[in-house]
């Protein structure tokens, strides 16, 4: 594929001077996963960073969690729930099922250490190629890039993509405008990520301020690039609809956890096919009927008839369902859709 990188069109060396002295004014530098060297401080924000905002993981997650999990080791060895509950709140929850499983095989298999490798790292559970360039540029001083969604649309407007292709061939075409030198990598990786950020957005592009601007192949129209495969628009999601019954007894709520390979381990009420009018025996009245809650996930979104009973007396629950207190519902992890009930009525 020919791009504008092409050797004579393209002074890599000039590139590299402009991107970097950018990064030394207008780089997010003091990033606290920017200062440190430690592989695991970078794969935990590498995963939060994921598909949260910068201000979110860094004001309301990132200290939290290593805080309470200040070693690799003792993230591995913690219990399930105890890494969701420190999740909670930051959503896409397989990633702290993904973080806790890679954990376990770091200790289990590299002695506790993350491993400098870039394919010994897309091995661990849940690590992408991004994550492991991320965490080989960043941790271990590697010359590979980081191509997250900011970082691809940087790429195809200073190259031109009017398609996007083929992934092996945009990881070369990245790996080739990837200085050598590892400062020089690391800078140049998190200054690409912050000029995709606060510069070459999706919209309304600011290329008088952009460092490219003179290397740029998309600067006279970048809002045709991305091309129309990135700019799709996302298809609608599927809709679930359910009945969910909160049922209490004397500060006690009926829950269990939950199952699915994408919220495993958090806790959900009593979830019932949509239009249930009973359950164990027991009819639901009109006045036990409070209305309808909604929740986006990744892959569908969740509309819930809610139907609140209130027992005067404790019943036996059917396994694995529990009666859980107050203090007992402090350490469960819940994803945002129970905080929603929780919310509108306990
Ligand atoms: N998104 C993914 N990685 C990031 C990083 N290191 N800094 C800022 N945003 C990011």
């Amino acid at each position: 594929m020919k791009t504008k990188h092409d050797a004579q069109l393209f002074d890599v060396k000039k590139y590299h001077r402009d991107v970097l002295r950018w990064y030394e004014v207008h780089g997010r530098k003091t990033l606290p996963w920017r200062t440190t060297r430690d592989a695991y401080h970078i794969y935990l924000s590498e995963v939060m960073l994921q598909q949260t905002q910068v201000k979110t993981v860094l004001e309301r997650f990132y200290f939290p969690f290593l805080e309470t999990f200040p070693t690799i080791e003792a993230l591995a060895k913690a219990p399930r729930e105890k890494v969701l509950k420190a999740w909670e709140g930051l959503g896409y929850y397989r990633r702290a099922g993904f973080v806790h499983e890679a954990a376990k095989a770091v200790v289990a298999q590299h002695g506790g250490q993350l491993p400098r490798d870039v394919e010994a790292l897309i091995a661990l559970p849940g690590i992408g190629r991004n994550t492991a360039h991320a965490l080989a540029c960043f941790a271990y001083g590697a010359s590979v890039p980081v191509v997250e969604a900011n970082v691809k649309r940087v790429l195809a407007r200073l190259l031109g993509w009017v398609e996007m292709p083929k992934e092996k061939n945009m990881w070369e075409a990245a790996q080739n405008l990837t200085p050598k030198n590892a400062e020089h990598s690391f800078n140049y990786n998190q200054a690409m990520m912050d000029i995709g950020a606060s510069i070459c957005t999706p919209k309304a592009p600011d290329c008088k301020a952009c460092p490219l601007e003179s290397h740029c192949a998309g600067k006279g129209a970048p809002e045709n690039y991305p091309t129309a495969k990135l700019k799709l628009k996302k298809a609608a999601l599927p809709v679930r609809e359910q009945v969910v019954l909160v049922l209490e007894w004397h500060g006690h709520v009926a829950m269990q956890p939950r199952e699915s390979a994408l919220l495993g381990g958090l806790w959900q009420f009593v979830e019932l096919e949509a239009g249930t009018k009973s359950w164990q025996g027991m009819r639901f009245k009109k006045t036990q009927m409070k209305g309808e809650i909604r929740q986006i996930y990744s892959h569908f979104e969740r509309r819930a008839q809610l139907v609140h009973v209130v027992l005067p007396q404790k019943i036996n629950l059917p396994t694995p369902l529990q009666w859980i207190n107050a203090d007992e519902r402090q350490n469960l992890p819940f994803s945002g859709f129970e905080k929603k009930v929780f919310a509108a009525f306990l």
